[in-house]
């Protein structure tokens, strides 16, 4: 199979590339390395099949020969991150919509008909007060929205856009909304809470929980998500529509604090830090977030592999691995 994934080289796109490396696939990349890293895929790098395009989505002069020769489209390629996000309100709504835009129009030039995912986030559920995300829910967000709701904005544009190609063109787009993934390659930079944690329980450091920490969140880990888009993408049934893919147990940041001091068994305490403090003015949170996965599990039949305690237990284990190689 030929895999074209934009955003290749960042945390989950690189697991895509992985995953389709490992099934004897070729797979071809592009990303222009904003959030992303090099050494995401470096690995990558010298194995036959695989191919790496360093450039902007919006401007990449390949796109409409790589679209054309793919069978399979990831779209990951995206300005993400809460701080990226509320330092770029613009970027985020012109790269995001853009970029899509000019995939989607290269993939209809292409004359066929790839399967295409495109990454879309829980974030669109914005103001809801629903306890459990479901894919046909109204969407609130207010008039008027911080520019923390620019990303989300963004994504519901690329939503429309990939169904409505889907409609009008007949092509196999799959929008899958993305909640809260972790694993390797994760980057606590932009905003990520997981790797933050994991850095500074290993430093000793506080362990910096933003707001009361009753907030909840779900978490999925990366290796299930990408098995959970394969299965998306090779079912035609799923084209046209809009799935979760996530975890369903939730739990709060206080907890989750709780549970990487406890494994990782850190003396690190924990601090609280007031939103206003730790995002400016600009931010407001959600309290809970935990997606409804019938239609993912009625399309893919997926369950999940892997446990939080699992995943967290491999990050310190990788984390405490590259420290060991470097001293
Ligand atoms: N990780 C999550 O929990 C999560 C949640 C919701 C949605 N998503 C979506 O999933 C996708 C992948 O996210 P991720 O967590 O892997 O983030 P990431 O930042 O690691 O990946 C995004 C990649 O896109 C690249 N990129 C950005 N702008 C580009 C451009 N103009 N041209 C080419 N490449 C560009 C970045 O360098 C990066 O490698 C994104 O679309 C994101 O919005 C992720």
């Amino acid at each position: 199979m030929h895999v074209l994934i934009t955003g290749g080289a960042g945390f989950i796109g690189s697991q895509l590339a992985e995953y389709h490396l490992d099934r004897g696939d070729k797979v071809h990349v592009v990303d222009d390395l904003s959030t992303g890293s090099k050494e995401n895929i470096e690995e990558f790098l010298e194995k036959p099949g695989f191919h790496f395009d360093e450039s902007d989505i919006l401007t990449w002069p390949g796109l409409d020969k790589a679209a054309a020769w793919a069978d399979r489209i990831y779209h990951m390629a995206a300005v993400v991150g809460v701080y990226r996000v509320l330092a770029e309100p613009i970027k985020v709504l012109s790269t995001n919509i853009a970029g899509t835009e000019r995939l989607l129009r290269a993939v209809h030039a292409g004359g066929w008909s790839p399967q295409v995912i495109l990454a879309s986030t829980s974030e669109v559920y914005g103001h809801t007060e629903a306890r459990e995300l479901r894919e046909d829910a109204p969407l609130v967000i207010q008039s008027g929205a911080r520019s923390r709701w620019n990303y989300a904005v963004s994504k519901l544009a690329d939503e429309a856009l990939g169904l409505s190609y889907a409609r009008k063109h007949g092509l196999q787009i799959t929008i899958v909304r993305f909640c809260n993934t972790i694993g390797p390659r994760q980057t606590g930079r932009y905003g990520m809470v997981l790797p933050r944690f994991i850095a500074q329980a290993l430093r000793e450091e506080p362990l910096t929980v933003f707001g009361d920490g009753t907030q909840t969140r779900s978490f999925c880990d990366v290796r299930d998500t990408v098995a959970a888009l394969d299965g998306l993408a090779s079912n035609p049934a799923s084209g046209g529509e809009i799935v979760n893919v996530g975890n369903n147990r939730e739990i709060s940041i206080l907890d989750l604090a709780k549970l990487i001091i406890r494994t990782a068994e850190s003396a690190s305490r924990i601090q609280k830090i007031p939103y206003l403090q730790a995002y400016g003015e600009d931010f407001e949170d959600i309290t809970h977030r935990r997606p409804a996965l019938s239609k993912l599990i009625g399309l893919t039949g997926f369950r999940h592999m892997w446990s939080l305690e699992e995943t967290v237990q491999d990050l310190l284990d990788r984390a405490r691995n590259r420290v060991a190689k470097v001293v």
